[in-house]
C-alpha cells in the first residue's frame, strides 16, 4: 500500500464516518451537482415530487426542492449505511447505555410506547413505571380540572405555573402553544424560567396564591435559575397563605431526584418521577409535559404519545430511503458537510408552533453541537448546524430578504398544518398557505435577468433571484396532538441520525457546565468587598465594574 493511501486509511479508521470513502464520493458528487440548478432538475423530470416526497401518517414531506439526484441519495444512503444508523437505532430502541459519557440509555421512546413492548433496562422492563406516572398524571390533572382538587382556602385552581428552563420548559411550553385549542377554558399555565428578577415579577403579579398551583420542573432538582424561582415562588406564597401546610395543595414537583424535592419541602405524594434515561430535551412526553396534561387533559396528551409512537414504529422500521427522519437527516449533513452550509432554518407557517423554533434550538444544538468524537477524538468536519428561525409569514418581512438575495446557502424547513383551528377566518389562512407555497418556489426558481425584464420592464439586477436555494415542505393535516407528536418525534430522529454520522454523543451536554461553575464562582465575588482576583484581566475589570455599580 503506497504511504499516502495508508495514511489515508488511518484516516479514516480513526476519524470516523466523515472520512469514509463514500464521504469522497460525495464531494466529488458535490462539485458537480453544485453547477446544476433546480429548475434544470425540475424540468427534465415531471415525476420529481412523486420521487422526492414521503408521506407518515397525517406528515407530508416534499423535499424535491433540494439540491439532489438519485445519485446524491444513493450516496447518502451508503453514508447513513456506513455509519450503521440502523444499528444504532435499534441500541437506542433496545435500552443499550448508548448515552457513554453518563452511562445512560436514552429511551424518550420508552415513554410513549404506546404498543407496551417491554423495554428492559438494568434487567428491569421500565414500561410499567412509564404507564403509571402517565395514569398519575392524569388522574391528578383530571381532579385540578375538574374542580376537585382546590386551593387552600377552598378556591378552584385557575393558574398553573411551570417553573423549569431549557427542556423542563421549551418543551412544554411549546406543546402548550401548540394545542392552544383544546386547552381546559378555565386554566392557564405560565412558564418561568428566567432566573431575571423581571421575569419572575411579572408572572406573579398577575396571580392570586389561592388559585395558583406551581410545577416545579427540574430532573436534577438542582438547576440554580429553577431553584431560586422555585424559592420565591415559596416565599410569595407563604408571604399570603401563612402556614407550610398549605403547600401541599399548591406545589407539585417533576424531577428524578426525590431527595431534594423532599428537602424543598414539597411532599412525595405530589411528585410526578421520571428517569435518568430521559435527556431534559427529550423530556416533554415524560413527566415534564405535566403542565401540558393538567392543560389539555390525558387523553390528549395520549394521542400526543401514540402520534410520536407512530414516528417511533416509522423510524425504526421502514426502509432507510423510505424513512422521514433519515432523509431529513441526510439532507442536512448533506449541506453541512458537503457544501458548507452553516445553519439550518426551521419556518413555521402556523401561530401555533411559533415556539418550535426555540424548542429545536436547544433539541439539535444540545445534542450535536458537539467537537469531540465518541471515540475521545476532536472531530475536523463540522457537526451541529447552527438551527433558528421563526414563523415564517412574520419572517418575510424580516429576514427572507437574506435568503434570497444574500450571499449564504440556508437551507430551510416550511412547516404548516392544512386544516386550521379557526374554520372562521378560512381567507387569512388561504393566504398563509399561498405564501408558505410560494416561497418555496421562488426559493427554487429564482427569477432570470431576462424574466426580470419581461415581468418588471428593467433589467435591473437588483431584482434578480438566483434561486436554487433548498428547502423542505413540512405539511400535517391539522396541528392536532397526535400530528404535533408526529412532527417532534421526526426531529427528534432526525437530530439522532446526524448524531450518528457524526459520530457523536448527541445524549450529553457537558458544554454548558463550565459557564454554570464560573457564574457560582463569581456570585460570591460579586459580594466580596475585595477587588476580583484569578481571571484575566477584562473579567476582573467588569466583576469589578458590575459590583460597583450593581450591588445596593
Ligand atoms: O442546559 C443544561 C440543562 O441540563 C438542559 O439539558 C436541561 O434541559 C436544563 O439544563 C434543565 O435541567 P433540569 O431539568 O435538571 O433543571
Amino acid at each position: 500500500m503506497a504511504p499516502s493511501a495508508r495514511a489515508q486509511a488511518q484516516q479514516d479508521e480513526s476519524h470516523g464516518s466523515l472520512h469514509r470513502p463514500v464521504c469522497r464520493q460525495l464531494k466529488a458528487h458535490q462539485a458537480q451537482i453544485a453547477g446544476v440548478h433546480m429548475r434544470e432538475l425540475f424540468a427534465a423530470d415531471p415525476r420529481r415530487f412523486e420521487r422526492f416526497s414521503l408521506q407518515v401518517g397525517e406528515v407530508l414531506l416534499d423535499y424535491s426542492k433540494n439540491r439532489i439526484i438519485d445519485e446524491t441519495m444513493r450516496l447518502l444512503l451508503q453514508l447513513a449505511q456506513e455509519a450503521d444508523v440502523a444499528g444504532w437505532r435499534e441500541r437506542m430502541f433496545a435500552g443499550e447505555k448508548i448515552n457513554h459519557t453518563e452511562n445512560r440509555a436514552v429511551l424518550h421512546v420508552a415513554l410513549r410506547n404506546r404498543s407496551n413492548r417491554p423495554v428492559i433496562v438494568d434487567g428491569e422492563d421500565v414500561m410499567p413505571k412509564v404507564n403509571a406516572v402517565i395514569g398519575r398524571m392524569g388522574a391528578f390533572a383530571e381532579q385540578v380540572r375538574s374542580g376537585v382538587w382546590r386551593g387552600y382556602t377552598g378556591e378552584r385552581i385557575t393558574d398553573v405555573v411551570n417553573i423549569g428552563i431549557g427542556g423542563s420548559d421549551l418543551g412544554p411550553q411549546m406543546v402548550y402553544q401548540a394545542l392552544k385549542p383544546y386547552r381546559h377554558p378555565r386554566l392557564k399555565v405560565h412558564f418561568l424560567s428566567n432566573v431575571d428578577g423581571a421575569h419572575v415579577k411579572e408572572t406573579l403579579e398577575t396571580l392570586n396564591p389561592e388559585t395558583t398551583l406551581f410545577v416545579v420542573s427540574s430532573k436534577t432538582f438542582a438547576t440554580q435559575e429553577t431553584m431560586t424561582n422555585a424559592h420565591t415562588a415559596r416565599e410569595w406564597f407563604l408571604a399570603q397563605s401563612q402556614a407550610e401546610k398549605h403547600i401541599a395543595k399548591h406545589f407539585v414537583a417533576v424531577s428524578t431526584n426525590r431527595d431534594a424535592v423532599v428537602a424543598f419541602g414539597i411532599d412525595p405524594g405530589n411528585m410526578f418521577e421520571f428517569w435518568d434515561w430521559v435527556g431534559g430535551r427529550y423530556s416533554l412526553w415524560s413527566a415534564i409535559g405535566l403542565s401540558i396534561v393538567l392543560a389539555v387533559g390525558g387523553e390528549r396528551f395520549v394521542e400526543l404519545l401514540e402520534g410520536a409512537h407512530e414516528m417511533d414504529e416509522h423510524f425504526r422500521h421502514a426502509p432507510l430511503d423510505r424513512n422521514m427522519p433519515v432523509v431529513l437527516a441526510l439532507l442536512g449533513v448533506w449541506y453541512n458537510n458537503f457544501f458548507g452550509a452553516e445553519s439550518h432554518a426551521i419556518l413555521p407557517y402556523d401561530h401555533y408552533l411559533r415556539s418550535l423554533p426555540a424548542y429545536l434550538e436547544q433539541a439539535d444544538m444540545e445534542s450535536n453541537g458537539k467537537s469531540v468524537d465518541r471515540d475521545g477524538h476532536v472531530v475536523d468536519y463540522p457537526t451541529g448546524q447552527i438551527v433558528w428561525g421563526a414563523t415564517g409569514i412574520n419572517g418575510q418581512h424580516a429576514f427572507y430578504q437574506l435568503l434570497h438575495q444574500g450571499t449564504r446557502l440556508i437551507p430551510a424547513d416550511f412547516i404548516i398544518s392544512l386544516a386550521p383551528h379557526t374554520p372562521d377566518m378560512q381567507a387569512h389562512h388561504d393566504i398563509l398557505i399561498a405564501n408558505f407555497l410560494a416561497q418555496t418556489e421562488a426559493l427554487m426558481r429564482g427569477r432570470t435577468l431576462e424574466e426580470t425584464r419581461a415581468q418588471t420592464g428593467q433589467a435591473s439586477p437588483y431584482q434578480v433571484f438566483e434561486g436554487n436555494h433548498p428547502s423542505n415542505a413540512i405539511v400535517l393535516t391539522q396541528l392536532a396532538p397526535h400530528a404535533l407528536g408526529m412532527l417532534v418525534a421526526l426531529y427528534e430522529h432526525k437530530i439522532f441520525v446526524q448524531g450518528v454520522i457524526w459520530n457523536l454523543d448527541s445524549y450529553d451536554q457537558w458544554g454548558v457546565e463550565l459557564g454554570k461553575q464560573l457564574a457560582s464562582r463569581i456570585l460570591t465575588e460579586l459580594h466580596a468587598d475585595v477587588p476580583a482576583g484569578g481571571h484575566d484581566a477584562s473579567t476582573n475589570a467588569l466583576i469589578d465594574y458590575c459590583r460597583r455599580l450593581s450591588q445596593p
